[in-house]
């Protein structure tokens, strides 16, 4: 059965199935819902019910807080139309940029360093991420989070993790070559360094979600901050982690910054270093005074989640990006 879903305060008007998400069936319509990844991890399809029923699939913890939830809002790529229904929603704006290849350099086994060359400036903040469209397959894209702030020069630096089947990464890591050009949707995101007070910071990277962290921890440097900052970065073995010397080198050079690298995987028995997983470096009252950026795994970003709010760290303080697969 399909009902009509009415878009505030564009006017826009579309059908959608009892069983299609909002943003899926605007999305099937042609009609530029604004969205990140499209599977209940970012935050960005946020909306307000203003009349009708849906109902709401599951999302990561902290996306909508009681107060927004009480006001009506939800999370329209797991929102399901039970009614006609008319809803406060953005309708993205139609941007995009194309950006030539300028390098592809391997940083481990299974990530790729991306530069980009965008033919006009493109506007973000250090922790945001860009859409990528999908070379040869018409409207599919990926995100990724740029791991750096804003260059003079404005190329864009991204850590890709080559996933086995994966429609972009094995494109990148098996077909691109320099000069090769992508397109671009504009940055999106809510992750990024919060200016407003003076507290340390705990930020904790899994993977590749060490991107946006050091784009974020770059800018914090740049802006003179003295605060404690510790860095946990974790991977399942040794030859996962990438720039170290990198981190080790940041660390040095402000000595406010503590880089603790973890490894999960018990298996590595030459290993001098802290050996955990990720999550439970929150399993103490330390971080309560802390701002917290989390960025990896939705299961690493739940679970951490939990353990912080259990130790009384105010959900306002707790940032993170869930690197989930795009849906
Ligand atoms: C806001 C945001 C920012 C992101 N930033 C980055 C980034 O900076 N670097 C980066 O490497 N990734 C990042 N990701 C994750 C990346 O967008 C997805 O992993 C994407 O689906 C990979 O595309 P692909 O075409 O290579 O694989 P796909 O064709 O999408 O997937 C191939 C297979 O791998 C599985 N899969 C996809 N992603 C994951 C995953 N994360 N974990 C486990 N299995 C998976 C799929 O279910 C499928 O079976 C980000 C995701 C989000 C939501
Ligand atoms: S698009 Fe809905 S939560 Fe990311």
């Amino acid at each position: 059965m399909d009902y009509e879903i009415c878009l505030e305060p564009s006017g826009i008007r579309f059908a959608a199935g009892a069983e299609q998400s909002i943003v899926a069936a605007a999305l099937a319509q042609g009609i530029p819902l604004q969205h990140g990844c499209g599977n209940g991890s970012c935050g960005d399809c946020k909306g307000t019910i203003l009349e009708g029923e849906g109902e709401q699939g599951p999302f990561m913890p902290l996306l909508l807080t009681p107060a927004e939830r009480a006001a009506g809002m939800a999370i329209l790529c797991k929102l399901r139309p039970r009614s006609p229904m008319r809803i406060r929603a953005s309708v993205q704006e139609a941007g995009q940029w194309t950006a030539a290849v300028t390098a592809l350099t391997p940083l481990a086994w299974n990530v790729l360093e991306l530069r980009l060359q965008p033919e006009r400036p493109y506007p973000y903040r250090a922790g945001q991420y860009a859409r990528l469209a999908v070379p040869g397959a018409a409207g599919e894209w990926r995100s990724y989070s740029m791991a750096t702030p804003p260059q003079a020069d404005g190329t864009l630096v991204f850590h890709i993790r080559e996933l086995p089947g994966g429609r972009f990464s094995q494109w990148l890591f098996h077909a691109a070559h320099l000069g090769d050009t992508l397109q671009l949707a504009g940055a999106q995101g809510e992750f990024f360094l919060r200016q407003d007070n003076e507290r340390p910071l705990l930020c904790i990277a899994a993977g590749t979600g060490l991107a946006p962290i050091e784009a974020i921890l770059q800018e914090s440097m740049a802006l003179g901050w003295e605060r404690p900052i510790h860095l946990f970065y974790g991977a399942r073995r040794r030859p996962d982690f990438y720039h170290l010397p990198v981190l080790e080198d940041w660390a040095r050079r402000h000595p406010h910054l503590r880089v603790t690298p973890t490894l999960s995987d018990a298996e590595d028995r030459d290993w001098a270093g802290a050996r955990r997983l990720l999550p439970n470096v929150t399993a103490s009252g330390h971080w309560r005074d802390h701002e917290v950026y989390l960025c990896g795994s939705p299961g690493m970003i739940e679970a951490a989640i939990d353990l912080l709010l259990s130790h009384q760290v105010q959900h306002e303080r707790i940032h993170f990006d869930a690197f989930a697969p795009n849906g």
